[in-house]
């Protein structure tokens, strides 16, 4: 059967490797973005992955982003993909306000709002994957990042109790934790920093979106049926 996944923040990062991964083995494959309707024509040229925008911070913009996923996927969504994220990196003691809240409600209210989208379908027809994108800063805080530790460590309680709930009609729920991965988000950490972080990483390296998305994909799949509520690392050994 040709299930349908919804990938959140799938143009650009991880989100599109994961995308791309799963057209690429037959599922029916949708993302979501907010800006960058550049890169999103972009990536639907090259992948034929149907984009939709809507701000997954936003309650009312979700239920209207799904129900344009519906009506143009026809059907309902089997697996969700919460990736979208942002960073607003600073000190604690320098953070405003704003900081702490657009990382919150984008990365960790998000979650809320598009599991509130999908779980009563899921429900119903006893069936449905949800994988979160957490990350090794919310398994272990990283300095800078007090918001975004906190919404990424938010998501694991999030995933635990989700799993609880609805492990008895079909639904597994589970979060990927990646560390550090090559993508925009991380190109973006001035380079100095970014060198000693790598210097850090027992693997050497920086990970590679494919290599998060063989974690999702996993997941996903009728082999992990009997696995809910689990956390998978994916850091090169950065953190265990
Ligand atoms: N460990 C301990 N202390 C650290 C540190 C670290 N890794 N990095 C910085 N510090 C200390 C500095 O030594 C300094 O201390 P003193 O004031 O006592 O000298 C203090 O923190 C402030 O450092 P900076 O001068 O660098 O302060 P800044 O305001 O210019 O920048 C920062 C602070 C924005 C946090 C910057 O250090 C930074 O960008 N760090 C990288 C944060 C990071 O890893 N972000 C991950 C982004 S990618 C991502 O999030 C994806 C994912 O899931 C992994």
């Amino acid at each position: 059967m040709c299930r349908t996944a919804l990938v959140t923040g799938g143009t650009r990062g991880i989100g599109a490797g994961i995308a791309r991964t799963l057209k690429s083995v037959g599922y029916r494959v949708a993302v979501s973005y907010q800006n960058g309707v550049e890169t999103a024509e972009k990536f639907q040229k090259a992948t034929e992955i149907p984009v939709f925008s809507w701000d997954v911070s936003d309650y009312g913009s979700c239920e209207k982003g799904v129900e344009e996923v519906h009506t143009v996927l026809g059907g309902d969504i089997d697996i969700l993909i919460n990736n979208a994220g942002v960073t607003k990196d600073c000190m604690f003691h320098k953070m405003t306000a704003e900081a702490w809240h657009v990382v919150i409600s984008t990365n960790l209210n998000s979650i809320f709002n598009m599991c509130k989208m999908v779980v009563p379908a899921m429900r119903r027809k006893k069936y449905g994957r949800i994988v979160n994108i957490s990350s090794v800063n919310g398994l272990r805080g990283q300095v800078g990042q007090t918001n975004y530790s906190a919404a990424k460590a938010g998501i694991l309680g999030f995933t635990k109790a989700l799993a609880l709930e609805s492990a008895s009609k079909g639904i597994t729920v589970n979060a990927v934790a990646p560390g550090y991965i090559s993508t925009d988000m991380t190109d973006a950490i001035p380079s100095d920093i970014r060198e000693s972080i790598r210097a850090g990483i027992p693997s050497g390296r920086f990970g590679t979106v494919d290599e998060v998305a063989a974690a999702v994909l996993y997941l996903i799949g009728d082999g992990a049926a009997f696995l809910t509520g689990t956390v998978l690392s994916v850091n090169g050994g950065q953190y265990m």
